[in-house]
């Protein structure tokens, strides 16, 4: 009897989710169950679908009218991630304008008990947000995700609901990265300013309690020992009294004991356990192993979250000024990369991130490096691939009086911060970067703010070393400043720009500026973050801007690594060419601006340049893991 009460309840259920999903209302929103990531909780639901766009600078205080109106006039259809200025090469288009997304939707589960969340894994760069005409939230800052819970008084549970959102990506010189102008009047900037929602929109339906942080990490004190596993699990109760929670979780299949507290309406609660994994197997770029951590939140016996994630266990650690993994020292190859594409901007789609990983893993590489957070799929086929992760934030060229506000430093601290707890438990990710190329000089502005940043990613994340990539001047000397860094990222552009004063023309001062950076810093690892060449025709190999000219610089440049046997890595710069900003030339006599192009890849078809094979080459013969 009870059996079939329970497959009755069953049969139920299945037909009721079944009509949930055929439901024509969310089939029409676009709404979809899940992420187009693997790890992370099961309550998401992808805002898919089409959406409205419209350009519309002069739009502060129309969210009201755009809130009302019955119709799409003025609006164009799109989808989201979107970069609205993709392919508009202009100076207009580089300096930043006022965009509005909109979206209709219905909510996938109208049950009265669930809260909603929207999250945004990436918007570039000041929005806010209006759900049916009233203003719920705002953000600053492009590449890591956010969200803003959706308040009941405003939520139509039966009806349509509509989410408004201003995107502002008008540059100011206290972004990150900073607006500011070359020598010959042009925005400057590293990378194009392309504006909208980059990345995807979820929608996050909360039963009463939501995870709010999740720590998974190993430590592993030695390569043979066994290594511990801390996970750490931050809860929040969004209703309206206390509950019990209970969590349960397991680790590579081993039980993981985060037992059950009492969790007061809106309050936090967090959740630890411990385990021992006996001889584990480690991960490495040789040999990617991933254990999968699983967790259940329970209120009563009710499963209110499921919650999954990929870790894996090894040490990442400078031993005497020596990056080592798993005990051994590093002697990483690897590429930078920029998530563009000539169509799609930075609003990249899965097959393109597998695409630049898979490009990564041809050349030989074993270390990506970009100036900014990646896309969360990006980690996980990183984790998986073997491919270790310099991750940086966009505090990229800050110049010092900005650099020294308060609100600048306020808004480094929040992505640093943001960067780890968001990143964490990816094996990947190899250590922290605080910004590039800084003033070179570093006075005690910069010096202040390296101090800061490391005392606070080691507080966050102690298993990690912490790195500032700097531009490589012989004129620098030594700094001081860069005392708590445990990684230096040197830049290494000799034999291609001049330099201050002509300081790095010649490319045979490159060993002994190399040495005496290991003079200066015995004790940090160092690594040459940056090397590179443009490189567009055929022509003569003296001529800078030819294939043979990148081909000879890259030839040289990893000679002289290979005769340092003290160096930790070397990251070419780049993969493949990206949209850099109007009148780039990078030190070519003739340019093809606004493209970067000491890629090894075209941008337009990805084609490899003749340099692709001699990076490979060397890549391929070098010791990367120091395994022999
Ligand atoms: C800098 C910077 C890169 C840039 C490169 C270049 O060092 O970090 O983002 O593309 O130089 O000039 O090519």
């Amino acid at each position: 009897m009870m059996r079939t009460t329970r497959l009755l309840a069953l049969s139920i259920a299945l037909v009721g989710a079944a009509l949930a999903c055929a439901s024509p209302a969310l089939a029409a929103d676009g709404i979809t169950r899940g992420t187009i990531y693997h790890d992370g909780p099961d309550n998401r639901y992808l805002l898919g679908g089409d959406w409205l766009f419209r350009l519309d600078p002069t739009g502060v205080g129309q969210a009201q009218r755009f809130q009302r109106q019955t119709t799409t006039d003025g609006w164009t259809k799109t989808s989201v991630p979107n970069a609205w200025n993709a392919g508009d090469n202009s100076v207009a288009s580089m300096t930043g304008t006022t965009g509005w997304y909109r979206k209709d939707f219905h909510l996938p589960d109208r049950r009265a008990r669930m809260d909603w969340l929207v999250r945004f894994e990436s918007v570039n760069y000041r929005s806010k947000v209006w759900l049916n005409g009233t203003p719920i939230g705002h953000n600053t800052g492009a590449y890591l995700p956010w969200d803003l819970r959706l308040p009941r008084s405003l939520l139509k549970r039966q009806g349509t609901n509509r989410l408004v959102i201003r995107v502002d990506n008008r540059r100011l010189r206290t972004d990150f990265p900073p607006s500011g102008l070359t020598g010959s009047g042009d925005p400057a900037g590293g990378w194009w300013n392309y504006g909208g929602l980059l990345r995807e929109v979820y929608l996050q339906r909360v039963d009463k309690i939501d995870i709010t942080g999740m720590l998974v990490r190993p430590d592993l004190p030695c390569a043979t020992c066994d290594a511990s596993v801390l996970a750490r699990i931050v809860v929040r109760n969004y209703g309206d009294d206390s509950s019990r929670v209970r969590i349960t979780g397991s680790f590579g299949g081993k039980k993981l004991a985060l037992g059950t507290k009492a969790v007061g309406s809106k309050d936090f609660a967090t959740f630890d356990a411990r385990i021992k994994v006996r001889k584990p197997r480690l991960w490495s770029p040789a040999d990617p192993q991933l254990y999968d951590a699983k967790f259940t939140v329970r209120v009563g016996d009710h499963k209110v979250l499921g919650y999954e994630l990929h870790s894996g266990i090894r040490s990442i650690k400078n031993v005497g000024g020596h990056l080592t993994l798993n005990g051994r020292p590093l002697n990483v190859r690897g590429v930078g990369i920029h998530e563009d594409d000539p169509v799609k901007g930075f609003a990249i789609d899965s097959a393109r991130r597998a695409q630049i990983i898979a490009q990564a893993k041809e050349l030989g590489a074993t270390v990506i490096r970009s100036h900014y957070p990646l896309h969360p799929e990006m980690y996980e086929l990183a984790d998986r691939e073997g491919l270790l992760i310099w991750s940086e934030i966009p505090v990229y060229s800050v110049k010092t009086q900005y650099l020294k506000r308060l609100a600048v430093r306020k808004l480094a601290a929040r992505e640093l911060e943001d960067n780890i707890r968001a990143n964490q438990n990816h094996p990947s990710i190899m250590l922290w970067s605080i910004g590039n190329e800084l003033s070179a000089r570093p006075g005690p502005v910069q010096q202040n703010y390296i101090e800061r940043a490391v005392r606070q990613a080691k507080a966050l994340d102690p298993s990690r070393p912490i790195a500032l990539a700097v531009a490589g001047y012989p004129s620098a000397g030594c700094r001081p400043q860069y005392a708590l860094l445990d990684v230096i990222g040197v830049n290494d552009y000799f034999g291609w720009y001049p330099g201050p004063n002509g300081q790095i023309a010649d490319r045979d001062a490159l060993s002994d500026f190399l040495d005496s950076m290991r003079a200066c810093y015995p004790n940090k690892a160092i690594f040459v973050s940056e090397f590179g060449a443009e490189a567009n025709r055929d022509g003569p190999v003296e001529e800078k801007g030819t294939y043979q000219f990148q081909q000879d610089f890259v030839n040289f440049h990893l000679g002289i690594y290979a005769t340092k046997p003290w160096l930790s890595g070397a990251i070419y710069w780049a993969l493949q060419e990206f949209r850099v900003r109007p009148n780039w030339d990078g030190g070519n006599p003739h340019p093809d601006s606004p493209i970067h192009e000491k890629g090894l890849l075209r941008f337009l078809d990805g084609s490899k340049k003749p340099a692709w094979f001699d990076v490979q080459r060397n890549f391929a013969a070098t010791n990367q893991l120091g395994l022999g």
